[in-house]
């Protein structure tokens, strides 16, 4: 159990800065204003005994009224993962997967990775076509698109090992939800009418749920009732996890798979476990920075790139400033071209994991970065680590009022996932099996290219960038964040953790301040809108190719201020979500 103890008070080491994201004072120390005046540009949502921030404002509601109710954060987040499995089904899900980290009140970091694994039928070629070339069909939006799930596993085990309440109790919202229906909101509705006529509409018992009689998608403000995922989550209330793993919902997972050519077996069901992992820990300018571990490369990455980025003064630079995003994103194509190679599952491959976070092996890479001039893509290859050995997922955090923290990303992996409902169940499974690198060098949806390590084997679990991360500073947790994203959440969250620590930025500026992202390959450095045009015009010359493309991520975060204060921000790249507290 999380043990009780007083409300944290952290140090607030850091003025907030007074500027605008231009970058136009960015190389003036930040003046002495206090969290939250008017000063400053965005306002986090503030209150004092417990805070949930998620992409989906019922799925929040369900965690405040849970943290109200007694229950700490790890119950809290449970009721939220399960709440959003029916209101957020984009990513929501109960057959899907994902990481869970958490941070006692008392300072003990741990986490539980429940991503899904590949069945024990799979095979090294088998997303590849006649030809020999990956097929993302194959890997997407078939039967063999989904690897078993563990995400009721996960929240089992959490909710057992350190939570307070029941997990029938923690289901039992999400079972109203699904029994009673939900009121369509804009994101739903939006994402139906794009992703689900693509999907969800090729297979009738997806249709059958998210269609009406008419043919045509739920719209907003109507009632979506999910009566089978009201029987299934009854189900796992009255018997526990063993309903998914060995009984009635089993059944259906592995009848739907055997009907259609799918792999998942009642076999590999029965053999799914969750595992507690220790997380990749690191230290950024005296914080503490903790995140996870394989599989996913989302906790080395970041702290890989944090140890870079310490070689440079990037608060003299200024936020925004093309010197900043030079350096940034020189540190994120090293850091991409390393997961190409060393990041797999780490029950089968060895992950070179001390060698990837270390500060020595940074400072080699950092050495190789021109703040003047860009190194093509081309030009970088996964290091040599040898002297160094020794918008479709989504996050939610959680703080209680005793101060434990959780943050989970979970996802199906593309919206709505495979698309495909397992049989009577109203459970949407993953297209996870995507994650796995089908072909060495080709790269998969998010454009991640991949080697052996993370080539698809029996019982191994996909890479991920899933980076739900907590930061500490003198022992207690000041920052709580994560977000989805595929291979944008790794640069994501680290600019949450450089715009909190280096621009000084309040939850809520570091949360709405435009993002940019470089994943190696391709050779691109993707912006969003709002960065300056001749910000842009510097960074052309010195080498990177720059492309504004749409917006990335969904923050979901929470910061503890110096009196134990809660504030939190949501992110508004999204329509629906909330923060809130009590
Ligand atoms: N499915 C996206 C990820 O795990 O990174």
């Amino acid at each position: 159990m999380i043990k009780t103890g007083n409300m944290r008070r952290v140090s607030w080491s850091l003025m907030v800065c007074f500027c605008f994201w231009q970058g136009a004072n960015a190389a003036q120390p930040a003046p002495p204003v206090s969290y939250g005046v008017d000063a400053d540009t965005f306002h986090p949502v503030k209150d004092r005994h417990g805070m949930v921030a998620s992409v989906d404002a019922m799925a929040t509601q369900v965690g405040v009224d849970i943290l109200k109710q007694g229950g700490n954060a790890v119950d809290a987040a449970v009721a939220v993962g399960f709440a959003l499995a029916v209101t957020h089904p984009q990513a929501g899900n109960i057959g899907g997967g994902g990481f869970m980290l958490l941070r006692t009140a008392s300072g003990r970091t741990t986490s539980i990775d429940f991503r899904e694994m590949a069945p024990v039928k799979a095979s090294r070629n088998m997303f590849l076509d006649a030809q020999g070339n990956a097929d993302s069909k194959l890997s997407l939006t078939s039967h063999l698109a989904s690897g078993t799930p563990g995400t009721v596993a996960g929240f089992a085990l959490a909710a057992q090992k350190y939570g307070t309440l029941p997990l029938s109790r923690l289901l039992q919202p999400a079972i109203e939800l699904a029994r009673n229906g939900i009121v369509v909101n804009d994101s739903l509705a939006d994402d139906l009418k794009t992703y689900g006529t693509e999907v969800l509409v090729n297979h009738p018992n997806s249709k059958a749920i998210f269609f009406k009689a008419d043919g045509t998608p739920y719209q907003k403000g109507e009632r979506l009732v999910q009566r089978n995922l009201a029987h299934s989550l009854t189900l796992i209330a009255k018997e526990g996890p063993d309903a998914f793993y060995k009984g009635a919902i089993a059944d259906d997972i592995a009848g739907e798979m055997a009907q259609h050519g799918g792999l998942i077996s009642k076999a590999d069901l029965a053999a799914y476990r969750a595992v507690e992992r220790q997380p990749i820990s690191g230290s950024y300018r005296g914080y503490e920075v903790f995140s996870m571990p394989p599989p996913s490369s989302g906790g080395i990455h970041i702290v890989q790139i944090l140890n870079i980025l310490e070689n440079f003064d990037l608060a003299k630079m200024g936020f925004g400033s093309a010197d900043a995003i030079q350096v940034m994103a020189e540190a994120e194509k090293y850091a991409y071209a390393d997961r190409s190679e060393y990041l797999g599952d780490p029950e089968f491959v060895k992950v070179p994991w001390q060698a990837l976070t270390s500060k020595a092996y940074a400072k080699t890479l950092a050495n190789q970065i021109d703040v003047a001039k860009a190194r093509p893509s081309a030009e970088i290859k996964p290091g040599n680590l040898a002297p160094y050995e020794s918008n479709q997922t989504t996050h939610f955090s959680v703080v209680d009022k005793d101060g434990n923290a959780v943050a989970v990303t979970y996802t199906l992996n593309t919206n709505f996932g495979s698309g495909i409902v397992a049989g009577n169940s109203g459970i949407l499974l993953n297209n996870q099996m995507d994650d796995f690198s089908a072909k060495p060098g080709t790269p998969n949806v998010y454009g991640l290219v991949g080697g052996e390590a993370n080539a698809v084997q029996p019982y191994k679990r996909p890479l991920s960038s899933m980076s739900p991360t907590i930061i500490a500073k003198d022992g207690k947790t000041w920052l709580v964040t994560g977000s989805p994203g595929g291979s944008r959440i790794i640069t994501t969250v680290l600019q949450m953790v450089v715009n909190s620590i280096d621009f000084g930025m309040n939850v809520a500026e570091a949360t709405n301040a435009p993002r940019f992202h470089h994943q190696w390959l391709p050779d691109q450095l993707r912006v969003e809108k709002g960065f300056s045009p001749d910000t842009l015009r510097l960074l052309e010359s010195k080498g990177q190719h720059v492309k504004v493309q749409p917006a990335m991520g969904s923050t979901q975060s929470i910061m503890i201020g110096p009196d134990g204060m809660l504030y939190g921000a949501s992110d508004p790249r999204s329509v629906d979500d909330l923060t809130a507290g009590y």
